[in-house]
Formats: structure tokens, C-alpha cells, sequence
């Protein structure tokens, strides 16, 4: 069954997850420029201010449109700053799988912001949204992605060997995965 998210704003308890806007395009063009972004993420190199543009205002919407996923800028609930972008793609409305994807700007790592942002997209797909599986594949080396799976709740299931592409030359992904069951479990340990 095709489908497609919905536009929508989430909200934690110190983040906001709302669309991209035209307000967002410089943050978004540094923080998508930085060393430790293009190290781990096929970005465009270098990311112009015209891909910034393509980005905040049309292809970060088209994503949504095309059913593939969504896409949320995260913001600063009290200045609405991007601190760095959260979504899902590769949507499979008929196995009802998908997977996450994320950056966090320079200025706002280290803070937790990425796990609790990857927290409340998995527990929106599972429990609002009824997907079965939300994914998270990460390089092997990438060790601060994989800390955010951990933490987030997602669960290690394995390696998948030379699967992923960087700027530096093919990878191994460690893949991560997030169920319906883990919530159930996370509710019961009180976390
Ligand atoms: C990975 C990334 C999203 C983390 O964002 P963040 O908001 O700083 O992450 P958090 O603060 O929520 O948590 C980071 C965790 O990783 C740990 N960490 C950070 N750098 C690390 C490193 N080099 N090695 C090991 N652990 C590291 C932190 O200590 C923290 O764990 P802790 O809470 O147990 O101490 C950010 O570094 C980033 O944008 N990287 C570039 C893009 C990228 O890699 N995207 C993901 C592709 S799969």
C-alpha cells in the first residue's frame, strides 16, 4: 500500500522536529560543509549555498511527497535555530520498514541532541505512524553514530560488509534496528 508522512511538528522535551524552511538555509549550508559531516555522509562537496537552498526549500519536501520518507529540521524550541536534521527514507509502506538518517550541526553536538532526537522519530514511525522496523545503519568506524543507536534503543543486529559509500572510500555498516517490541520493553524497565 502506497503512502506518504504526514507534515507534522514533534516535540520532546528540549527539541522541536518541524519542516525545513527557507530560514534554515545557512545553518544548514555550514553545518552540511563541516569536516566531520562529509566525513560520514555523501554529501555534495563542496555543499553550495545553492544545494542549501535545493535542500530547505523544495527536496527535503519532495522526500515527503514521493512517500520515500520525511525529513525534519531540528530546532531550538525556544530560538527555532536548526541544530541539525532527522528523518526516515527508504520507506517500505507494504513491509512497513524504513530507515533513519541524521546530522547534527557543530554547534549543537555533544548534548544529546541526536539521541533524543532519534528516540522520538523511532517511537513516532513504531507508535504513531505503525511501521514495524525503523532501521539505523552506520559505519563501523563512525563510533559516536553508533553510541546514538545504543543509547536511542536501537539494537546492534550486524554487520553488513562494504555496503556503505563516503568521501573517503567504501565502508562497512554496522546495522541497528528499532521494533515495536523494544519500545514494550523500554516502557517496562521505566526508561
Ligand atoms: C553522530 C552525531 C550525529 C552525534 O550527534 P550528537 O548530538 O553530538 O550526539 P549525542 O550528544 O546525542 O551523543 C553522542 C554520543 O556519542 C559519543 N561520542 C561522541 N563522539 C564520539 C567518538 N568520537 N567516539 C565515541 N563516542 C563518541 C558521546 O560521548 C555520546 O555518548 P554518551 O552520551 O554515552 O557520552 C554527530 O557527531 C554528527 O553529526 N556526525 C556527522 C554526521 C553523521 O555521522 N551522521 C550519522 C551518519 S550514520
Amino acid at each position: 500500500m502506497a503512502s506518504i508522512f504526514p507534515e507534522t511538528v514533534l516535540r520532546t522535551d528540549s527539541l522541536v522536529l518541524r519542516p525545513f524552511s527557507r530560514a534554515d538555509v545557512e545553518d544548514t549550508r555550514i553545518a552540511a560543509s563541516d569536516e566531520l559531516t562529509q566525513t560520514w555522509l555523501p554529501l555534495p562537496l563542496p555543499y553550495t549555498l545553492d544545494h542549501a537552498v535545493d535542500w530547505c526549500t523544495r527536496a527535503s519536501h519532495a522526500l515527503r511527497d514521493s512517500g520515500d520518507g520525511v525529513h525534519f529540521a531540528i530546532a531550538d524550541p525556544d530560538t527555532d535555530r536548526l541544530l541539525g536534521t532527522i528523518g526516515l527514507r527508504k520507506t517500505d509502506w507494504r513491509a512497513l520498514t524504513t530507515e533513519v538518517g541524521y546530522w547534527i550541526a557543530p554547534w549543537a553536538r555533544g548534548r544529546g541532541v541526536a539521541v533524543e532526537a532519534a528516540r522520538e522519530i523511532g517511537r513516532w514511525a513504531l507508535e504513531e505512524r505503525a511501521l514495524e522496523r525503523v532501521e539505523l545503519r552506520a559505519a563501523t568506524g563512525n563510533l559516536a553514530s553508533r553510541r546514538v543507536a545504543e543509547r536511542a534503543g536501537y539494537r546492534q543486529e550486524g554487520v553488513l560488509r562494504n555496503a556503505g559509500i563516503t568521501h573517503g572510500g567504501r565502508v562497512d555498516l554496522a546495522v541497528y534496528s528499532l521494533t515495536p517490541d523494544d519500545l514494550d520493553h523500554s516502557h517496562q524497565e521505566g526508561r
